[in-house]
């Protein structure tokens, strides 16, 4: 039987903020090394009833594997476990779905994230002081995950509480709004933002109304957007939150090759904060131009690739007449 030549996988990606297009980012360069694979990304942008259609999208267009980052657990559910059950390998990446039905999981565990962050925030603050936490989307499971995580270490310290909670869904609009009404209402001494961009939004509206002395602690900590904040004293800290995308591509190319692959890949995470952010600034700097190499390398083969094909084609042409 004649060996597959092209495996198309086709990835659904939630929403399009700088995290997300790192991800993109990632898998596209990953993809890019191996000839034998052809991605496809569509971006729902936040909107589930958009993802599923997407999802179905995918599956119509025969992929041979499907990435699926969940806006929503719930609601993306059903049709992720309708592409596994159909037999398409499935890879949930980031955020959860509500079942076992896939073929692998890629992602950081956001439960132990919420709690390294309470332990972080115990330790720097004398395990005392009010909190504001601003709460990623509730339907997705790493909000869930960080604010559960979170609270189970915080019973641990009797004078360190959260004082108010929201959801800020992730954006940094609804961050702001939510932000300034809690701060006219309470006083604060540490904020908890899901990511960066809201837990930055929530510093921007604390300056506006003259409120200092916050302790604003985030998560995410890409190298051009969290780290920088924390460089700057925006943040207090930040915990990296891999994105996975370079992972979940090997983990698809070994699904689709026959290699053995674990179900699980679970992605560590570190805090950045002042006693170390200078020197991963540094690092990620020179990673960064390094990356920015080998992609042009990528590119220069790719053109010569074609350079070589029309070559060929021409010469072919010429040994035919
Ligand atoms: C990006 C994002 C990140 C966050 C992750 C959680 O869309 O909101 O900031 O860490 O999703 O899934």
């Amino acid at each position: 039987k004649e060996k597959k030549e092209t495996f198309h996988i086709g990835f659904s990606q939630c929403a399009s903020d700088v995290w997300r297009e790192t991800m993109n980012k990632e898998m596209v360069m990953t993809a890019a090394l191996y000839p034998d694979i052809q991605l496809t990304i569509l971006n729902a942008e936040e909107n589930t009833r958009r993802q599923e259609l997407q999802i179905q999208e995918l599956i119509n267009k025969n992929v041979d594997l499907l990435i699926i980052s969940p806006n929503e657990s719930g609601p993306i559910t059903p049709i992720a476990e309708e592409a596994f059950n159909q037999g398409i390998p499935t890879i949930i990446i980031d955020r959860e779905i509500n079942s076992e039905n896939y073929t692998a999981f890629v992602g950081a565990d956001n439960t132990q994230i919420g709690k390294d962050v309470a332990s972080y925030i115990a330790n720097m603050n004398n395990g005392r002081g009010a909190i504001f936490e601003i709460r990623g989307m509730d339907g997705s499971s790493p909000a869930k995950d960080r604010n559960s995580g979170f609270m189970e270490v915080l019973k641990k310290y009797p004078d360190l509480k959260i004082k108010e909670s929201v959801e800020g869904k992730w954006l940094p609009e609804i961050a702001a709004q939510k932000a300034a009404t809690a701060f006219n209402e309470y006083d604060f001494d540490i904020v908890f933002g899901h990511n960066d961009v809201m837990a930055q939004s929530a510093r921007r509206v604390a300056d506006s109304l003259n409120i200092n002395n916050l302790f604003v602690v985030g998560i995410d900590a890409l190298p051009n957007l969290g780290m920088e904040l924390v460089e700057q004293g925006v943040l207090q800290a930040s915990f990296i939150y891999p994105t996975g995308g370079k992972k979940a591509i090997e983990v698809a190319r070994d699904i689709l090759t026959g290699k053995t692959f674990q179900k699980q890949n679970i992605l560590g995470t570190s805090v950045v904060d002042s006693s170390n952010v200078t020197v991963l600034r540094l690092q990620m700097d020179q990673v960064m131009a390094f990356q920015d190499i080998l992609n042009r390398q990528t590119s220069r083969i790719k053109e010569q690739e074609i350079q070589f094909n029309d070559q060929r084609s021409l010469l072919n042409v010429a040994l035919i007449s």
